[in-house]
This record gives C-alpha cells, sequence and structure tokens, in this order.
C-alpha cells in the first residue's frame, strides 16, 4: 500500500484527482491534502472522513512516497524538490518541470519506459493538450513514421481552473438573464459566446506559450527532437473537454481505415468514427471519462500520406489528473512504489 499527499487538493485538477483516485481503488493507506496558506485548516472530506488541509513544508511530506502536485509552476518549482528530498517520488502537473532533462515527462500509453529513469524524484506530467494528442499520434507513428504535424485546438474555460470556470459560468448566466456579462477574470476577455484566439500571451515570434508547450513536449514523449509540428491553441466556450483538429503527414502510406484499426486497439483510445451516423466526439460526452475519444479519420486531401482526425478527451481527466494517476498505477506495477526506505 502507498501512502499519498495531494498537493494543489483545492483546484481544479486536485479536485479530480481525489475522484480518480476512488474511481481506480489506488491502493493508499494512508492520504494528505495539501493548499495554499489561505486553504491551510479548513477541512476536506474524503471518503466519508474529515481531514485537515496541510500547508507546503517537509513535515507534510515525512513518510509519503508518491506527491500528486497540481499547484501553479512557480509554486513546483519549490515544493516538488521539497518533496522529492524528503523521499516521496512527485507527479507534477505543472509546466515548472517538463522541459528539465533530468525529469521524466510520461504518458503512460506513449512512454512509460522514460520512468526507468527518474534522478530527481520528480515525473512531470505533459500540459493537458499535449496529452490527447500524443495519445492519438502514437499508434500512427508507430505504423507509418510521423513527418509533420498541424495541430488547431478548442480548448475548455477549466484549463485555465477554477478560475476560468468562474468566468464562463457566470457570464453564460449573466446571458441567460439579459444582465450585462461580467467581465473575465482568468480568461484575455469575454468567453461566453465568444472565441480566444489569444488567450495565452504571445510572443515575438507570434506563436503562445501554450502553442510551444505543445511543440517541446510532444518531441520530448515522442522521443522525436526533429518533429516538425504547428499548432494554434485556441480558448472556446466549453466548461471541460479539449478538442483538437490534427492533420499528420506521414513518411509511409497509411489508409484511414487502417489507420482506424489501429487507433481501435491502440491503449487508451476510444474510436468513435460511425460515418454514416455521423457520430463524432463531443466534449460534453468526454466529460468523467478517462479515455482520449478519436473521430473524422479521413485522408488529408491536401498531402501525400496524409490523415486527418479529431481528437477530443477531458482536460482535467486524461490531460491532467487520470494521466498523473496513472503514471503512480505503472510505478506502482514496476515495484517502484511503494519506497522502499
Ligand atoms: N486545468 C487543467 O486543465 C490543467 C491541465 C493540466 C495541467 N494543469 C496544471 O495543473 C496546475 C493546477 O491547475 P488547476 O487548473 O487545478 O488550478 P487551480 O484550480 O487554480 O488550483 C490551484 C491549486 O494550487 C494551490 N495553490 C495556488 N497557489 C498556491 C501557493 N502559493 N502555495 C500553495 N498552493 C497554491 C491552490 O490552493 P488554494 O485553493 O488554497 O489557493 C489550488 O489547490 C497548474 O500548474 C496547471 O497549469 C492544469
Amino acid at each position: 500500500m502507498v501512502k499519498v499527499a495531494v498537493v494543489g487538493a483545492t483546484g481544479a485538477v486536485g479536485e479530480v484527482i481525489r475522484q480518480v483516485l476512488l474511481e481506480h481503488s489506488f491502493p493508499f493507506s494512508e492520504i494528505r491534502f495539501l493548499a495554499s496558506e489561505k486553504s491551510v485548516g479548513r477541512p476536506l472530506t474524503f471518503l466519508d472522513k474529515e481531514y485537515t488541509i496541510l500547508p507546503i513544508c517537509p513535515a507534510s511530506f515525512e513518510g509519503i512516497d508518491v506527491v500528486l502536485s497540481s499547484t501553479p509552476s512557480s509554486v513546483s518549482l519549490v515544493s516538488s524538490p521539497m518533496a522529492a528530498a524528503m523521499g516521496a517520488i512527485v507527479i507534477d502537473n505543472s509546466s515548472g518541470w517538463r522541459m528539465d532533462p533530468m525529469v521524466p515527462l510520461v504518458v503512460p500509453e506513449v512512454n512509460a519506459d522514460h520512468l526507468d529513469s527518474i534522478p530527481k524524484g520528480i515525473v512531470a506530467n505533459p500540459n493537458c493538450s499535449t496529452i490527447q494528442m500524443v495519445v492519438a499520434l502514437k499508434p500512427l507513428h508507430d505504423a507509418a513514421i510521423l513527418k509533420r504535424v498541424i495541430v488547431s485546438t478548442y480548448q475548455a474555460s477549466s484549463g485555465k481552473g477554477a478560475k476560468g470556470l468562474e468566468d464562463l459560468n457566470a457570464q453564460i448566466t449573466a446571458i441567460g438573464k439579459g444582465q450585462p456579462v461580467p467581465p473575465s477574470k482568468a480568461h484575455i476577455a469575454q468567453l461566453a459566446g465568444n472565441v480566444l484566439a489569444n488567450d495565452w500571451k504571445l510572443a515575438e515570434d507570434g506563436y503562445s506559450e501554450e502553442e510551444w508547450k505543445m511543440v517541446r513536449e510532444t518531441r520530448k514523449i515522442l522521443s522525436l527532437p526533429d518533429l516538425k509540428i504547428c499548432p494554434t491553441t485556441v480558448r472556446v466556450p466549453v466548461q471541460t473537454g479539449h478538442s483538437e483538429s490534427l492533420n499528420v503527414e506521414l513518411a509511409h502510406p497509411l489508409s484511414p481505415e487502417n489507420a482506424k484499426k489501429l487507433l481501435a486497439k491502440a491503449p487508451g483510445i476510444n474510436l468513435v468514427d460511425e460515418l454514416v451516423g455521423g457520430e463524432t466526439p463531443q466534449p460534453l460526452f468526454c466529460v468523467g471519462r478517462d479515455e482520449v475519444f478519436v473521430g473524422r479519420v479521413r485522408r488529408d486531401l491536401s498531402v501525400a500520406n496524409g490523415l486527418a482526425l479529431w481528437v477530443v478527451a477531458d482536460n482535467l481527466r486524461k490531460g491532467a489528473a487520470t494521466n498523473a494517476v496513472q503514471i503512480a498505477e505503472t510505478l506502482i506495477k514496476r515495484g517502484i512504489l511503494p519506497k522502499k526506505r
């Protein structure tokens, strides 16, 4: 049995981590919940038991085997090495550690072998948009070698955490009542009834931080440092569930029919591709599910050996909490957890 600490337990991802641990019957013997000073001392109910939220300090990590952390990266940069120094393995959801060459960046269906070496005691969970994309790309790459990927995202408000959701819900409610729409606090502009292609700060090269995360993280996870990727990340007025349009150029021919066969049997993928009925993955029906949903698999008309796909997943689940819990489950399977002290 494993001793677990959930850091950022009160946040949008932290809340789903608690849910996923229960649903997966995660084998823990002890669990602690940590958050910011604002929440320390507050009660938190889990499995009908009342816990008190603890502060982020070395004593809170004493004897803990695995930490599931989802705080802002500025916090993780301090708290994750603190927990690792106390002997825990940290699975960190923030962007703070993802590109550190000494930190594996893992999606278990894609590169579980990267868990063979965890020199800093930290494993990074990739960005939500990256996770669902690499799960869909992996079987195509294994069959026909990726050459180039063009991706446009349709990202949900909860990608900006609990505050993002508050923005969207308050705006939808106001519109429904015919009242003035409250301005966004977490998003760059009003999201309800709108689409934001600049919800992340744009750099001088015209690309956002989110777009560069998708480029760099995908190359690291797939061990393809030269893979050509061109992303456009966009926020849409959806509560939870990111959607992505992918155009994939392959080195070898792969028909849509054969691609579907491979996707249907790939781990973590639910193929929803009913051409006649027109059924496609929709965020509304992917919420609360752990899989990556793939549909609209068809030939890319613009290039030889090209495929176009539509990929949807729950950003708080496979994009964060589920992937983190699956990493912990993989560490248990590999005998790395519980820690031998
Ligand atoms: N939302 C997503 O779809 C998603 C997907 C993948 C990765 N992530 C990453 O996961 C992390 C958490 O995201 P979220 O969406 O859950 O955010 P969130 O809803 O804003 O929650 C943030 C959590 O971190 C805690 N926290 C904030 N400031 C802190 C501080 N100074 N010291 C200690 N704890 C602090 C908060 O505690 P209090 O409640 O006490 O303030 C809360 O528990 C971020 O790094 C984010 O980039 C998010």
